[in-house]
């Protein structure tokens, strides 16, 4: 590899290991959220785990991230000043699930699994399959909140998540971005362009959230 590729590579690696490292935060107040709404202990107990498994990602994107860049690389201080939990009503939480977790787990647990496809990196890789089984299990957790928001709570949490899938399917008007000259070189070091997360994005959007939320009597023809 040569030296501006290597420094994109490390750049991109610590990138990554910084929204793994924010998503500790979002499972410590995801927790609090659940307990705040009542949600049956099983939830509040995979939401734990899952704040477990961010720590993993986190430590090991970073690692990689110092791999690339040849020096040390680590969070900083997360900004968390202001109201954190923000409001606390069911619909409220329910629509951010929706998004964060329904569409977003969802879809970066798609985004490891295809990166780890093209890449030649063991070390990478290995990280990557990891991070694509977990996240595909936060995905589940946050469903089956959801689920369970909607059996529990009223017309304002039923609009309220209706209106975040609705959000969700505008990424889908989104013209996708311009191609990447380094996206092979990329590739085999586990990293994916713009590009192919839009597309990735296209494909979850369609082929998993879309029919899940169907089953949640959600979308067309609801
Ligand atoms: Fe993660
Ligand atoms: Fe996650």
């Amino acid at each position: 590899m040569n030296a501006a590729l290597r420094a994109r590579a490390a750049a991109d690696w610590a990138q990554v290991a910084q929204l793994e490292h924010a998503s500790i935060a979002s499972f410590a107040r995801f927790t609090l959220q659940l307990l705040a709404v009542g949600a049956p202990p099983q939830l509040v107990e995979a939401s734990l785990r899952a704040g477990l498994d961010e720590v993993a990602h986190a430590r090991a994107t970073f690692r990689l991230a110092s791999r690339y860049a040849g020096a040390p690389v680590g969070p900083g201080p997360l900004p968390l000043h202001g109201p954190v939990l923000g409001d606390l009503s069911l619909a409220t939480i329910a629509a951010a699930t929706v998004t964060e977790g329904c569409v977003n787990e969802t879809i970066g647990a798609l985004e490891a699994a295809e990166a780890a496809a093209g890449c030649e990196d063991a070390e990478v890789r290995d990280v990557l399959n990891r991070i694509a089984e977990e996240e595909a299990r936060h995905g589940e957790l946050a469903w089956a909140f959801v689920r369970w928001a909607l059996g529990v709570g009223g017309d304002d949490v039923r609009r309220a998540v209706g209106a975040a899938f609705e959000i969700a399917e505008a990424a889908l008007q989104v013209p996708p971005p311009a191609s990447d000259p380094d996206a092979v070189e990329l590739r085999r070091q586990g990293l994916l362009t713009a590009r192919e997360r839009h597309e990735i994005r296209l494909r979850g959007l369609r082929e998993i959230v879309r029919p899940a939320a169907a089953q949640l009597e959600f979308g067309p023809g609801a």
